[in-house]
């Protein structure tokens, strides 16, 4: 089966082919035009993926080395997203589903995100027996859930203010970074020291008693955010220029910390030996240098996506309509447009 799978939820404009389930292309082209603003225009995001999205459809195609009629599924993300960026993406998909008389799958992004870290291993078949607790971090969300062999999934913690990407991306806006800054904080970091200031950990077995810390795994990352801004205030532009790589070192291992200790912390409170990390957040090389240490420490599986299928990617939007279909779900002809896109997730 031959599955063409489109993204455009923010401001990447991909397309990818599965054949059988497994990767033949994936082609990523990421928006330039909004680092001068310090985050995306959602009108220049729309615009964009109108401009591109026939050409990185044909790009993915020729470079699946198939034909247009070869194709038996189209998949799109149906959410959550920029609703004029969705709309781009997803009217693109129906029409051609519709012109070539093929069955059509929307896709929830965040779902697709959960299921990324399976795609190397050639298809997301290869996803643990059995539950696995999944970190979900992006520019929009933090998310832990519990997900079930059947694809099911239960939301057991969520981020009560911003998501963990939109800590970095705005403490390296305060840092005079270009956004996304996460990229940016991530390589800084790597020469700095993240002793040099303990910024806060919110809802952390540090801020809260463990008593009440159990079953809590909700993030709020709105506090670090005022504590980097009123710190960053009392210092110089000198001194902020000078130990840029230990101040960005120190944000990082504030975010990093949260994200690690929680998600142990939930698989440890379910009795679950796997745990999976996916959203543009996972591509961050202390977090993953994190959770593995922590991983070998309790004995708990990682999985972890390439840095590819970290952020957004239309293969991910693919393997996830796959698997649905690979478990008997219908495929749809026509679908209305739902921005908001609710989670299926039983919890
Ligand atoms: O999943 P994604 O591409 O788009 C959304 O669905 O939001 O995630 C984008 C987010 C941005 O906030 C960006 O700063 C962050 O992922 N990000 C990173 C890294 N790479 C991307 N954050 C920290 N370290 C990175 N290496
Ligand atoms: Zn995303």
């Amino acid at each position: 089966m031959n599955i063409l799978g489109i993204e455009t939820s923010c401001d990447e404009t991909s397309a990818s082919v599965l054949s059988g389930g497994r990767v033949c292309s994936n082609v990523v082209s990421s928006q330039r035009c909004h680092t001068s603003f310090g985050g995306v225009v959602p009108e220049l995001a729309s615009r964009e993926h109108e401009r591109l999205i026939a050409s990185i459809v044909d790009a993915a195609i020729t470079e699946a080395n198939i034909r247009k009629n070869e194709l038996d599924v189209i998949a799109a993300t149906a959410g959550p997203g920029l609703i004029g960026a969705v709309m781009v993406g997803l009217c693109f998909a129906q029409g051609l589903a519709y012109a070539l008389r093929l069955p059509f799958v929307p896709v929830n992004h965040i779902e697709a995100h959960m299921f990324s870290p399976f795609i190397d291993e050639g298809s997301a078949d290869a996803a643990p027996e059995g539950p696995f607790v999944s970190l979900t971090v992006s520019g929009g969300h933090t998310l832990l859930s519990v997900i079930e062999s059947d694809l099911s999934y239960e939301v057991i913690g969520r981020t009560l203010d911003d998501a963990a990407g939109e800590a970095f991306d705005k403490t390296g806006k305060m840092l005079g970074l270009d956004y996304p800054a996460g990229p940016v904080i991530d390589r800084l970091a790597k020469g700095g020291d993240p002793l040099f200031h303990e910024f806060p950990r919110a809802m952390t077995s540090r801020s809260q008693t463990s008593k009440n810390y159990r079953g809590n795994f909700d993030f709020s990352f709105s506090g670090l955010k005022t504590s980097v801004l009123t710190w960053l205030k009392k210092q110089s532009p000198e001194f902020i220029e000078l130990h840029m790589p230990d101040i960005t070192a120190s944000i990082q291992r504030a975010i990093v910390s949260v994200l690690v200790e929680k998600t142990i912390a939930a698989a440890e409170s379910r009795n679950i030996k796997a745990i999976s990390i996916a959203g543009g957040v996972s591509a961050n090389s202390a977090l993953r240098k994190e959770m593995q240490a922590a991983c070998d420490r309790y004995g708990f599986l990682l999985y972890l996506p390439s840095a590819i299928y970290s952020t957004d990617n239309a293969a991910m939007i693919a393997t996830l309509a796959h698997l649905k279909l690979s478990r008997g779900m219908k495929a749809e002809h026509r679908y209305n447009i739902a921005p908001y896109a609710s989670f299926a997730s039983k919890g």
